[in-house]
Parts: C-alpha cells; structure tokens; sequence
C-alpha cells in the first residue's frame, strides 16, 4: 500500500494518472476526486491533452487547465513540467469563466502557473506540422500542437518560461526572443525548401504574434504566476495536492511506445519535477484505464480489434473521437501484458476502471498473451515491434446498464473480478469504477 503522510501537519501529494494511450477518462475522474484536495496540478503536457468534463449538462473540454477547475474551493496549478500556448489557456480560461458564470479576471483566484512553467509559441505549432510532413508515412500522427517542438526547445535551452515574460521589461525586444524567432522561421524555411511544407498563417506571422502577445498580457490578469516554492508551501501548510497525469503510459517519451509517443514523460516518476515538490510528500498512485483499449494517432498498438463491425460498434457506443483533434480513436481490446507493465512502471496503488456503462458488445475478449520470437510471453517487450502475434480470448460475458439491475450485479462483476486476479500481485486492486460522464457516475468497488 501506499506510504504514510510525512510527519507533522504536512500534506501529501496524491498521483492519478492514464495507464493506457490516453482518454481513460482521467478528466472525469479528476473532477470527481478534486472534492477531497486543496489542489489540483498539472505535473506534464500542455494543449495536446483533451479532458472531457460535464457540468450542469454543459460539456467542458481542457487542454492546458487542471480537470479541478470546476470547483470553487480549489485552487489549479500547472507545474514546470507542463507546457502551455497563452492563447489557448485564455480561451479556455474564458470559456470555463462563462460556465461558471464568473468573470475572466476571478479566475486568478483558482488558476496559478508556476514562473517555470514553459511556453509554446505559435511558431512551434507549424514547427509540429512541419516536422509531421517531413516524416511522410512514418509521421507519429501529433496533435499538431506544437508539443514536440517546445520540450525540443527546452532541452536545447532555447525555451521561454512564464517568468521571463513577466520578470523581463520589454521581453519582445529582448535580444534572446529575437534569436528564437529568427532561428525557428529559419527553420520552418528549411521544411519549406525540402520538403515543400507550406501553412497560410506563415505569411501572418505579424498577427499570428500580436495575438500570443495579447494572450499573455491577459493571462497576466486572469491567473496568478506564482513562485517555484509555492506548491511546496502550500504542502508544508497542510494541504493536499491531486497531481493530475496527462497522455497515458504509453505514450509517455522514455516508456512509453516509442517512437510513437509524446515528447513529455508521463508516468508517476515524472511528477516530484514536473510540479518541483520533494518526493517526500507523495502518498500513493491512482491509475485509470477503460475496460477497453484506444489510440489515436499513428503507430500499432498489440489489443487492436481487428473485426471492422466490432471496432465500429464500440467506437461509435464510446464516442471514440478525439477531443483536442476530432480523430476518430481506434479500439482494441483490455490488454493484461500491456496494464501490467503500465501498474508496474507507475508503482500503482489503486486502479480505476472507467466507461463500464458502454457495452454493446455480446461477447468481450481480452488480451492476455503475446509472441515474441516465436513464443508466448506474458510481459511487455521493449519494442511493440517485436510482436508477432497476440493471444486474446473470449470471456463469454456481456453487460449493459439496464434500469433496475446494479452494474455489479452483471457479467460485468465477473470481467472486473478476472482483471483484478490478473493483477493483485502487483499489489493493486480495482478501488472504483466508472458508469457515465457526469461527476458522480463513480462507485466504489472492492474485490
Ligand atoms: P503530441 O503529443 O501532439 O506530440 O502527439 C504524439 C502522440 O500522442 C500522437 O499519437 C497523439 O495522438 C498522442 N496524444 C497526445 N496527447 C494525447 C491525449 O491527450 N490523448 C490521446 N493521445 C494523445
Ligand atoms: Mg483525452
């Protein structure tokens, strides 16, 4: 189980994050829990996440904002780990405000950004798109975000942070953003030259950078850029912090399936950095999964279903479509190999299964098996390359959400039951699941 809170009145840092390719439903999750933390922090990521949330029957996607903005009580911090583009945030910031029924400027009060925190220029989007084109078919299919080029940047030492903006008198004539600007045009004229990529907004560029200006200026007034020990304080005061995960294993930079990944680490260790708090003050970690597997963008992924009218049906009773890019998700099956080595890489304590109420399915299979080198392996191998062939087998159970029959009372209690014996030696069990979108469609189970 999980450690104990340290000593004294401090508070401790709770990680829920995705074990899968993204969507389980963390967003959901997030804002159901929120109730229970002071804070609620973004640890990784920026705008190519999309949390889905609903609230008052108003759907209510985020990008770069923590999924506990739609409580009054709690405060949102994006951590250093996070990469975040201005103009989205306020737009975000904006569209949460009318929600609420509150003004832009109010949320200062709830939204506070770390002055290490990295930002994206709009540049680095068509940077993202630019360097997609130049890899043709092997493109990794991104957001077109421009996540990729920011955490480049950073590690090139060539980023900006919020701090900069802020601290900086006259940052836009400031000789370091001049060179960053000259150096990426540069660069997007090298995709241009070689491999014939063009976007419209190129010739805008002067518009396309008022705008990012003014995004900051605003944000300046409708959040509240904080120092690099603000979180920590805030720990060391007693409160508790849900550090909020984005993305999901596999698509994490080291562990994920790589190349086929993000460019940002998203498994549990990330954290302590990603919101710069001791790892003293972590408790435990959450991992959230679907009872089925989905992907966007490109690259294999073993559980895939390849029967053309199942992958429909349940990417249609899913809604699988992506909710930063409108892709449609593709759907495999649960995939034991493959949650294992996400449970194990993230030292999870509980695990959460979302999305138990869609089920129109009359028979459901799982993966419990792959060829490697022509033999049955029970591990995720290094490389999803490596795998000739997957074993998966029918469970003969259906369930669906019947008014007047309890969830557990269905086939589903024995789905849930096998999962939980194929992974309790890892010392996790399934501590709650799913059943709907809004809020409180969250039950705690036990096993
Ligand atoms: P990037 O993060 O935009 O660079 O995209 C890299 C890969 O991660 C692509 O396959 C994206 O589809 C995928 N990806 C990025 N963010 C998310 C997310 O929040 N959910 C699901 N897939 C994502
Ligand atoms: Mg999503």
């Amino acid at each position: 189980m999980a450690n104990t809170k340290p000593s004294g009145q401090t508070g401790y840092v709770d990680i829920y994050l995705g074990l899968q390719w993204g969507d389980e439903g963390k967003g959901k999750i997030v804002d159901y829990f929120a109730k229970d933390y002071d804070i609620v922090a973004r640890f990784q990521g920026g705008p190519n996440a999309g949390h889905t949330l609903w609230y008052k029957q108003q759907k209510l996607i985020l990008h770069n904002l923590p999924s506990g903005i739609l409580h009054d009580r709690v405060k949102n911090f994006i951590g250093p780990g996070c990469v975040v583009n201005p103009v989205t945030l306020l737009a975000e910031i904006r569209t949460a405000a009318e929600l609420l029924g509150v003004f832009a400027y109010e949320m200062q009060f709830r939204i506070f950004i770390s002055h290490n925190t990295f930002i994206i220029h709009p540049l680095h989007q068509f940077l993202d798109k630019a360097i997609e084109c130049s890899k043709g078919n092997n493109s990794v299919g991104t957001t077109g975000k421009g996540i990729g080029p920011a955490y480049a940047d950073i590690k090139d030492r060539i980023a900006f942070r919020f701090g900069d903006f802020e601290l900086t008198k006259d940052f836009f004539s400031s000789p370091a953003y001049v060179a960053f600007v000259e150096s990426v045009t540069k660069e997007l004229e090298f995709y241009a030259d070689e491999y014939g990529y063009s976007v419209p907004e190129i010739t805008n560029i002067n518009q396309v950078e008022l705008e990012f200006k003014n995004a900051i200026r605003e944000l300046l007034k409708c959040t509240t850029f904080v120092d690099t020990f603000w979180l920590e304080a805030k720990l060391r005061d007693g409160q508790n912090v849900l550090a909020e995960g984005a993305q999901g294993t596999m698509l994490d930079n080291n562990f994920g399936c790589y190349p086929m990944v993000t460019s940002s680490n998203t498994v549990a260790g990330t954290a302590p950095v990603g919101l710069g708090v001791p790892m003293k003050y972590f408790r435990k970690t959450v991992g959230i999964a679907k009872w089925y597997t989905t992907k966007v963008g490109s690259g294999e992924f073993p559980s895939e279903i390849k029967d053309e009218e199942i992958q429909a049906l349940l990417q249609e009773a899913g809604q699988e479509v992506g909710a930063t890019t409108g892709r449609k998700r593709r759907c495999g099956w649960f995939d034991i190999p493959q949650i294992r080595y996400a449970l194990q890489i993230n030292g999870v304590d509980e695990l959460i299964i979302t999305k138990v109420d869609i089920n129109p399915l009359q028979e459901v299979e799982i993966v419990n098996m792959y060829k490697v080198n022509g033999e049955g392996i029970k591990t995720f191998p290094f490389s999803i390359d490596q795998i000739e062939a997957v074993s998966s087998f029918g469970l003969n159970m259906k369930w669906s959400l019947e008014e007047g029959v309890p969830l557990l009372e269905t086939d589903l209690r024995l789905y849930l039951g096998y999962i939980n014996d194929q992974v309790k030696n890892l010392g996790v069990t399934i501590s709650h699941i799913s059943y709907g979108p809004n809020r409180d469609d969250v039950i705690e189970v036990n096993f």
